[in-house]
């Protein structure tokens, strides 16, 4: 066999220019998964819009699809999940090790079908990032689970009963399988420590109008009473709070005047008042915001990461590219994730001068960032780069991209509509 050669898209960008105009929200990621998921727990189709065209939302939809589901793609970009098609309970491992998120169908899965063979997700370059408290939730809840060969083998004699979880620590995507696993359920299931995070509220509200009962969702306790059977709906996932609060981020950077359609900035509060703290001054609407940047750098600022409504581990790298260029000195504490902090050493090669102790990086802002070839690592670590190469004086070109299109649909195209120089190549 002959050898293989993979050719990597990169991003090329040509720093310095002013980010100007309007753009449009996609679909929340961090939504569309779990919401998929659910699909598999209805007796009729289930039909999901604004989804974004995303890597991960592609795994996700293959990943139901090898199930056996029936999945019809609209020209409008909705798409339509029939679950009673479904022909094994299996979650296989080519799939699940692309993407960390493919757990969520273990919750359903049990829920519905009583069964699950989910592949174990594989180490990630952020941390560990183990899955202890979703399987201990599901044997709180009835079932039979062992680790074996990779996978997780989980079965249970009829229904999950209802039962009282208490996460330690605070999970988004264990609190979803809980919930997705807990609708079916016989009784009702407490989960206390819950996630607040807004994209729990999404399933919760896709959850409710497939005919579950489920209360409060967005508070730390939510509970749910099982019901005997769900039915599919229509369901449009809200936008995505971090990649709007990237750009905003980048205009804060680069300077200029962004307007942001299709976005909800209630749901990234905790960075609009960092952001706000770097000069830049904002106007929001019912589904808009915009940014009004003057200054030619932002001021500086420290921040923690924490569980929602604290500052989301997902914009940390974006404030620490922000930092590096700030005008004074910052902290940047990352309380969630071991070993995020890959685009330091990148940034660093940009000019970027921050040193790492433990879980803080200590930045002092820089005059100037120059432009360098560097090298995506994890998803946010890539915008955080893209961000850097804005403001950079010179060319950056970014290798392995495709972290970035796992989360960002078409970032250099929204950027370019905004007037930055940048450009895919291969
Ligand atoms: C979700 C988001 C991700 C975000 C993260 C934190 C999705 C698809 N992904 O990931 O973008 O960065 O929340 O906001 O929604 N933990 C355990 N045991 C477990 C599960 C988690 O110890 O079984 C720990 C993790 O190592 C981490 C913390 O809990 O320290 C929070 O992680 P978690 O909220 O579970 O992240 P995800 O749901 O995977």
């Amino acid at each position: 066999m002959g050898d293989i050669f993979v050719i990597m898209d990169k991003l090329l960008i040509k720093g310095g220019n002013r980010l100007e105009g309007e753009i449009y929200a996609s679909g929340a990621k961090n939504s569309a998964l779990p919401i998929l998921a659910a699909s598999l727990l209805a007796d009729s189709p289930l039909k999901v819009g604004n989804l974004p065209h995303l890597n991960d939302v592609t795994t996700m939809i293959e990943l139901l699809g090898s199930m056996g589901l029936d999945i019809t793609l609209s020209d409008t970009g909705e798409v339509e999940v029939d679950a009673s098609t479904i022909n094994n309970l299996n979650a296989r491992y080519e799939l699940v090790k692309t993407m960390r998120a493919s757990i969520l169908v273990l919750g359903p899965l049990l829920s519905k079908f009583s069964k699950a063979i989910v592949a174990l997700p594989g180490g990630c370059a952020i941390g560990s990032r183990p899955v202890n408290l979703h399987v201990d939730a599901m044997r709180s809840m009835g079932a039979e689970i062992v680790l074996e060969e990779g996978y997780i083998k989980a079965s249970s004699e009829g229904r999950l009963k209802g039962a009282k979880i208490v996460f330690d620590p605070v999970s988004v995507t264990a609190t979803e399988n809980v919930m997705m696993a807990a609708v079916l359920a016989d009784g009702v299931t407490t989960i206390e420590n819950a996630a607040r995070e807004p994209e729990v509220v999404d399933l919760a509200n896709c959850l409710r109008k497939m005919g579950a009962i489920i209360s409060g969702e967005g508070t730390d306790i939510i509970s749910i009473e099982g019901v005997k059977s769900l039915s599919g709906c229509e369901f449009s996932v809200m936008p995505d709070r971090v990649e709007v609060a990237t750009y905003l981020t980048a205009v804060a950077m680069t300077g200029g005047k962004v307007k942001i359609k299709s976005s909800d900035a209630r749901s990234f509060s905790s960075v609009i008042d960092k952001l706000e703290k770097t000069g830049a001054v904002f106007l929001t609407g019912e589904d808009w915001v915009s940014i009004e940047m003057n200054q030619d750098r932002p001021l500086s600022v420290s921040l923690t990461t924490g569980p929602y409504p604290s500052f989301p581990t997902d914009m940390q790298a974006q404030f620490v590219a922000l930092n590096s260029i700030a005008n004074g000195n910052a902290t940047v504490t990352e309380t969630i994730f071991e070993n995020r902090f890959m685009h330091v050493q990148e940034i660093a090669r940009m000019g970027g001068q921050i040193s790492l102790k433990g879980n803080t990086a200590f930045i002092e802002g820089a005059d100037f960032l120059v432009g360098a070839p560097v090298m995506a690592t994890d998803l946010r670590a890539s915008a955080s780069l893209v961000l850097a190469g804005l403001v950079a004086s010179g060319e950056t070109t970014i290798d392995r991209i495709y972290h970035i299109d796992r989360g960002y649909e078409r970032i250099e195209e929204k950027l370019k509509l905004l007037g930055a120089d940048i450009e895919r190549i291969s």
